[in-house]
């Protein structure tokens, strides 16, 4: 067995990747100004650090971390690149907690951005991490060759904006009925967007990095989108039987608000068929990756199985 793929070591290796990207995001969130930059103010920097700090799980810097390692990417362009993704993620989850959006009022088992400052705090501060991690991925340390800072630049637009994570929320909240007349949602369509493609983007960023094959870089696409959507249904799982407290966030929030997820649709055993199969899609996809592919197996395994 690879090292890292039993649960125990499992878990050692991603909390090893969080501690490295919190103190990653604590530097990149200082006081300190960047060259062009006139002054961070100091409301929107606490705000940003309260949100991105201290908490979560760090699941897509893992991923970028560990699909780089496949291919032998130094891991601090890695954990660059992670934290760029990071930042885009902790942006998401504010504005999606934002009164407009889910209402939501923990985070991270803490009250959320809002409510702790203010909702035009939580909106600029989303914003400032938006901008922020594309400052980071187009940093030179991340790649010599500014053809693939490039490609992951683009990229991870891609994955956040309009055909992405942004479109995906959208669809999520029409999905509600919130814009007018309930239609019928195309609930794969819109995981695969608002959560699937930021952790897509994880996966194939080693293969950007690695300057990967492209039978190597679909492996991963095909791997991250199976991920991607196993992940939302577990997110939709959790919220129905799993615990406030362990999951630092609010539960029973999805029906609260008339979402449509695959357990509504498929109900609770359906969709955890769903999220088996997925697994299996998975690890199917990184069968040529051989022994190299083991603790990407294994963190399928954990995104299935997962608590929190
Ligand atoms: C929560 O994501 C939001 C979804 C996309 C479902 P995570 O469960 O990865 O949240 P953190 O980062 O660990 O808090
Ligand atoms: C959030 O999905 C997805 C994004 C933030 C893009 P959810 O609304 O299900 O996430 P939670 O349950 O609030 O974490
Ligand atoms: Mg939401
Ligand atoms: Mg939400
Ligand atoms: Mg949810």
């Amino acid at each position: 067995m690879t090292t890292g793929t039993s649960p125990q070591d499992f878990a050692k290796r991603l909390d090893k990747t969080a501690e490295d990207t919190e103190a990653l995001l604590a530097s990149l969130l200082s006081d300190t100004l960047l060259p062009d930059e006139i002054a961070r103010p100091r409301r929107v920097m606490e705000a940003m650090r309260y949100s991105s700090l201290g908490g979560g799980k760090r699941l897509r810097p893992f991923l970028v971390v560990e699909s780089s390692t496949v291919f032998g990417v130094a891991r601090e362009a890695a954990l660059l690149a992670g934290a760029a993704l990071e930042c885009i993620h902790c942006y998401s989850l504010i504005h999606d907690d934002l009164p407009a959006m889910d209402n939501s009022e923990l985070r991270r088992g803490r009250p959320t951005l809002h409510k702790k400052y203010d909702d035009a705090t939580a909106i600029l501060a989303g914003d400032g991490l938006l901008t922020l991690a594309f400052d980071i991925i187009t940093r030179d340390e991340i790649h010599s060759d500014p053809t693939v800072r490039l490609l992951l630049t683009r990229a991870l637009a891609r994955a956040s904006g309009i055909g992405g994570m942004v479109g995906g929320q959208m669809l999520d909240l029409a999905g509600e009925g919130r814009f007018g007349d309930r239609e019928p949602v195309d609930v794969a369509r819109l995981q695969q967007m608002k959560t699937g493609a930021l952790l897509r983007y994880g996966c194939i960023a080693g293969a950007i990095l690695g300057q990967a094959t492209t039978q190597e870089y679909q492996a991963l696409d095909d791997y991250g989108r199976a991920l991607g959507e196993a992940f939302q249904i577990a997110d939709d799982l959790l919220d129905v039987e799993g615990d406030a407290a362990a999951l630092g966030k609010q539960t029973g929030q999805d029906a609260a608000l008339g979402k449509t997820t695959f357990v509504t649709q498929l109900g609770i055993a359906g969709a955890k068929q769903r999220v088996s199969d997925l697994l299996g899609k998975a690890d199917a996809a990184l069968s040529i990756f051989g022994a190299r592919g083991d603790v990407l197996r294994a963190a399928a395994r954990f995104v299935a199985e997962r608590k929190n």
